[in-house]
Formats: structure tokens, sequence, C-alpha cells
């Protein structure tokens, strides 16, 4: 027998127990302990590079703080992320050709049917829950060229966090939201056809390296749970408890030159006001990846 289970066996809490509570004990205290400033995104300093796997090793996530303002050049998102250990990008619908997302309000075009190509607010969610089981969105990266002129700020909760809240309230909220049929999202269709299929997975996920992986979306739309009472309870539960206010619960306002790393957290965003000059309207580049963040 292992020393220590996974602390994701609901059958095993003493692991559960050290895990969570070492996990709460290094878990940053205010959003300003993750940021992490930056001389060069493109060459990482050794300790830079450290500073920012250490905010995502206890907390899943990093922001770095760059001095490149309204510098354009996408490949900054690419370069960075490769020093991180994030390079599996994830080609989805929107991204461009280098599977990079240039987020912007869109006129018009395929993607203003989209919620993140308006300025609208966003619900609490992680990235891509919709993919196929094996092709789920591990690392997460935006860097925000412009800043809108106001709002457009990220909430951000690590979701072991969120794991962990679920299980103290009741084990019973972690069983429901492993099924591997709790959660289904409706085929993405156009007029033109079918552009996914539909999909069916758990909310909770353990991968093969042990690590905790979370598909969740807390929009009403477009997402079917399994009707089942303790599903029911548990969403309900954690719908609410999103909702709250919680010092584990960060809130940023990404600066341009700024970026979001992470190991795909929960997230959110809120409305926003561009500029009047089209030119500065808000721009941050997504990308999202296969991996996870190195060392974490
Ligand atoms: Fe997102």
């Amino acid at each position: 027998m292992p020393e220590t289970g996974s602390p994701f066996d609901l059958d095993d809490d003493r692991a559960y127990r050290a895990w969570r509570d070492a996990k709460l004990a290094a878990y940053p205290r205010r959003v300003d302990d993750l940021v992490v400033e930056v001389r060069d995104p493109w060459h990482l300093s050794a300790a830079e590079r450290e500073a920012l796997v250490d905010r995502c090793r206890r907390a899943n996530m990093a922001i770095y703080a760059s001095a490149r303002g309204h510098d354009e050049d996408r490949e900054v998102l690419r370069v960075l992320g490769g020093q991180l250990g994030l390079h599996r990008l994830d080609h989805n619908l929107n991204a461009d050709e280098d599977a990079i997302t240039p987020l912007r309000v869109a006129d018009d075009g395929p993607r203003s049917t989209y919620i993140p190509y308006t300025s609208r607010a966003i619900d609490w969610h992680t990235d891509g829950y919709y993919n196929r089981l094996d092709q789920q969105v591990h690392g997460m990266m935006l860097h925000c060229v412009y800043a809108a002129r106001d709002g457009g700020a990220n909430a951000l909760l690590d979701h072991e966090v969120a794991y962990i809240w679920l299980r103290d309230e009741s084990p019973d909220y972690v069983r429901a939201l492993i099924r591997p049929d709790v959660m289904t999202i409706p085929a993405n269709a156009d007029a033109g056809g079918e552009i996914r299929p539909e999909r069916t997975g758990p909310v909770f996920m353990v991968g093969p390296d042990g690590r905790l992986h979370m598909r969740y979306t807390r929009r009403k739309r477009n997402i079917l749970w399994k009707a089942d009472a303790q599903v029911g309870a548990a969403v309900e539960w954690l719908a609410k408890a999103l909702a709250g206010d919680s010092p584990c619960i960060f809130r940023a306002r990404l600066q341009p030159g700024w970026g979001l790393v992470c190991n795909n957290v929960l997230h959110t965003r809120t409305a926003f006001t561009d500029d009047s000059d089209p030119r500065r309207r808000r721009l941050l580049y997504r990308g999202r990846y296969y991996d996870r963040v190195a060392g974490t």
C-alpha cells in the first residue's frame, strides 16, 4: 500500500485532510500575492520563472506584470507559455490559425455570436469544458494588450479550492459531480450543420498524473445536468458558493502587458465598456493548452 493515497479518493479521508490543510495554508491571501513582475516575457529569468511556478503550485494561477504595454505581437503568448511548459495549444473553434485567440468585441462575423467576443459579463466557468474528454484544457493563458475603459475584470478561483468547499460541505456533492454522466453540453450547430457533437462527462476528473481537473459552467443555457436529486443539490450549492464573496476568490483587472497563467482555474469576466477609439478596444490574447504549467 502506498504511504499516501490520493487526496481525491473519497474513501481516503486522511490523505484528503493532509492535502487540504497544506493547500489552504499555502494558498495566497490576496491577489497581489499572485502578481510576479517580469522584466522581459520573451526571456524569463530563473527567479521570475520560479516565482510564477510557485504561484501556480499554490493556487494553480499566477499573474505576470510586464512593461510590454500595447505591443500587439501575439507571439509573446507562445514564447512565454513555452518557458512554463505550455506547448500543446488547443485549436478551438474561434482561434486563429496559430491557435491563439484574440478576444476583442466582434461587430459581426461568426465570432460575434459567442459571448467572449461581446462586452457582456461571462459567468463562472473553466475553459473548454465542451471539449472531448481526451482533449481537455489543462493550462490557459491570457495576455492583455488593451484594457477596457471600464470593467472587464476577472474573478479567479482555484478549482481545487472549489473541490475543497464541496467536499467539506458534503462528500456526496463530490460523489455526484464525479459521475461520468453528470454534465451534458448539447451539440453546437449552425445553419451549416453540426460544429461540435454533444458532450457528456464529469465535473471533476483526476488525470493519470493524479491531478484534479474541472469541467464547469454556471450558465444555465446550453447545459444539461443529470436529472438526479444529489446532482441538483450539488450544482445548486456550488452555484451559490461561487456567487458569494470569499478571500479565496481573487479579482483582477489585467493591465496592458500583464497576463494570467493558470491550470485552467475557474474564472469570470465582468461586463465592460470599450475605449471610443476602435483601435484601443479591449484586446486579450488567449491560449488554451492540453498541458499544465510545468512543475505544478
Ligand atoms: Fe474562459
